[in-house]
Formats: structure tokens, sequence, C-alpha cells
């Protein structure tokens, strides 16, 4: 038996990536998906390979998440996976200066309007979507950098950081309206998708940087996509009706110790 039958979702940021894996294993387990994206191309793409409805959202814009609202005013699922790093196009360009003491302002802001301003209006969306029904589960994707410092993503980090403390937020102020809506946040540490491609480049020393990107991971790999979607589909899922305002990592055990756990 699918474990999503009857269920409806919309996934953000669904076009590629561990969005459009999320999306394709929610419509595996039998749930109608809706596949979001600022990427119309390549989300309609990606919808029609899983039977999937694509719908046009950055999850920047107040005013496209009101026009979601009106196309589908009823839900069960929400996953607020859409997010940048602040480097995209740059794989072939000098990439902007992230690190605190050298950020833009104007940098600083867009990640946190879409990472963390996108968050919040997928929440409040969900929120409003599922009352009527009086349940339902928002995934938010947070990050292994949103539990620890980033030197040079500050605004990544910090945006990824707030995304965990509001899922929190959601969790008690659903649970304490008396609705069964849960809500928890996904943290992933190196997944292999095309985020990662202006830090791995174009040039010669492409798979030695891919080696040492994950040099300090336990399991000394990437994860896949579809190792971050198995958690979305437990979290989607009435198997996990007792969790709420938790954070799981997807991390191959990086976070699991630290510099000074003894190597031996
Ligand atoms: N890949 C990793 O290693 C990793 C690790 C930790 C967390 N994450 C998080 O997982 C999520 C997905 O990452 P990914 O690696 O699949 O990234 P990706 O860059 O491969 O895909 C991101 C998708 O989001 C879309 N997008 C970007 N801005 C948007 C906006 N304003 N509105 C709507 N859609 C937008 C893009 O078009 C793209 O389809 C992100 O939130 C990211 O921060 C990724």
């Amino acid at each position: 038996m699918p474990r999503l039958t009857g269920k409806t979702a919309l996934v953000t940021g669904a076009a590629r990536g561990i969005g459009a894996a999320i999306a394709h294993a929610f419509a595996d387990e039998g749930a109608e998906v809706i596949v979001t994206d600022i990427d119309a191309a390549t989300g309609q793409i990606t919808a029609t390979a899983i039977g999937a409805t694509f719908a046009p959202l950055d999850v920047a814009s107040e005013a496209d998440w009101h026009a979601i609202a009106k196309q589908f005013p009823t839900l069960d699922v929400v996953v607020n996976n859409a997010g940048i790093t602040g480097f995209e196009g740059a794989v072939d360009s000098t990439p902007p200066r992230h690190d605190p003491e050298n950020a833009q302002l104007a940098d600083w802001r867009s990640v946190h309007a879409v990472n963390l301003d996108g968050t919040f209006l997928g929440c409040r969306y969900a929120i409003r979507a599922m009352r009527a029904k009086g349940h339902g589960s928002i995934i938010n994707i947070s990050s292994r950098s949103g539990l620890v410092g980033i030197p040079m993503a500050a605004a990544y980090a910090s945006s990824k950081a707030a995304v965990r403390n509001h899922t929190k937020t959601v969790a008690l102020y659903c649970a304490g309206q008396g609705l069964n809506i849960r809500c928890n946040s996904i943290h992933p540490a190196a997944i292999m998708t095309p985020m990662w491609e202006p830090m791995l480049g174009n040039g010669p020393d492409r798979n030695d940087r891919a080696a040492a990107m994950v040099a300090d991971t336990p399991m000394q790999r990437f994860g896949q996509p579809e190792e971050v979607a198995a958690i979305a589909v437990l979290l989607a899922s009435d198997e996990a009706a007792y969790m709420t305002g938790a954070e799981l990592t997807v991390d191959g055990g990086i976070l699991a110790g630290s510099a000074a756990t003894p190597a031996n």
C-alpha cells in the first residue's frame, strides 16, 4: 500500500535536485503532487515525468503565494525546499563574498529572501491551507549549515538556522491551536545536486575538490537526493504522526562528531 495515497503535496524548488527527488518519491507513494519552481521550463518537464501538476512559484514573492493559495486552497503536505547559497551563476566568474567581513548587504538579503522569507510564506500558506482539514505535514529543508557556523557562507548559514527555529515555532503554534499540523525540518549536508556546481567548477581539479568536500564526512561520500527524499516521505506520511518540531540530519554522520572526537 503506497504511504501517501489520498494526500496532496506541494513541493517548492522542485524542478531539479532534492525538490525533484522529493516530488518523485511522493508521486511513487501515491500522492497528488504539485511541482513548483521559478524555472518553469524544467519544472514542467519534471512534473510531466511523474504525472504531477506544475505551477510557477517564486517563494520570495508574496503575490506568487497568494496566487498559489487561490489555485490550491487546501493541501495535506507542503515541502519548503527552494533554497539558494548566494553563489549561483558563479561557475565561471568570480563568486560574491559571503564571509561576515566582506559580504554585501544586498547579497545577504537576497539569500534570506529566498531561504527564510520563502519558508515563512510557505509555512503561513500551509497552515491556512491545512486548517480546514485540521491536519497536515509541513517539511522545511534546512541544512547542516543551519546547525553550525559556515565562515564563507554567512547568509546561507544564518537563513538555514532561522528556518530550523521557525520550524519549531510553527510546530508549537499549530499544536497550541489544537491543529494536527506537524512541522519538522530536515538538515542535509553534502548532497550531490546542481547546487554544488559553482563550488566544484569546471576545472581539472573538479574531482579533487569534490573529494575534499566530503573528506570530513564519516561516510566519505556525497549523499544522493533520493536519500533526503526518503526522509521527506516518512515525515509526510502518517507513520510520523507523533513527530513535530523535530530536526532530522541526513549528513553521512558529519554532525555526530567534531574535531574534539578522538580518532580512535
Ligand atoms: N545539495 C546539498 O548539499 C544541500 C545541503 C543542505 C541543504 N540543501 C537544501 O536543499 C534544498 C534544495 O537544494 P538542491 O541542492 O536541490 O538545490 P538546486 O540548486 O539543485 O535546486 C534548487 C531549486 O530551487 C529553485 N529555486 C531557486 N530559487 C527559487 C525561488 N526563489 N523560488 C522557487 N524556486 C527557486 C531552483 O530553480 C532549483 O530548481 C535547498 O533549500 C538547499 O539549501 C541542499
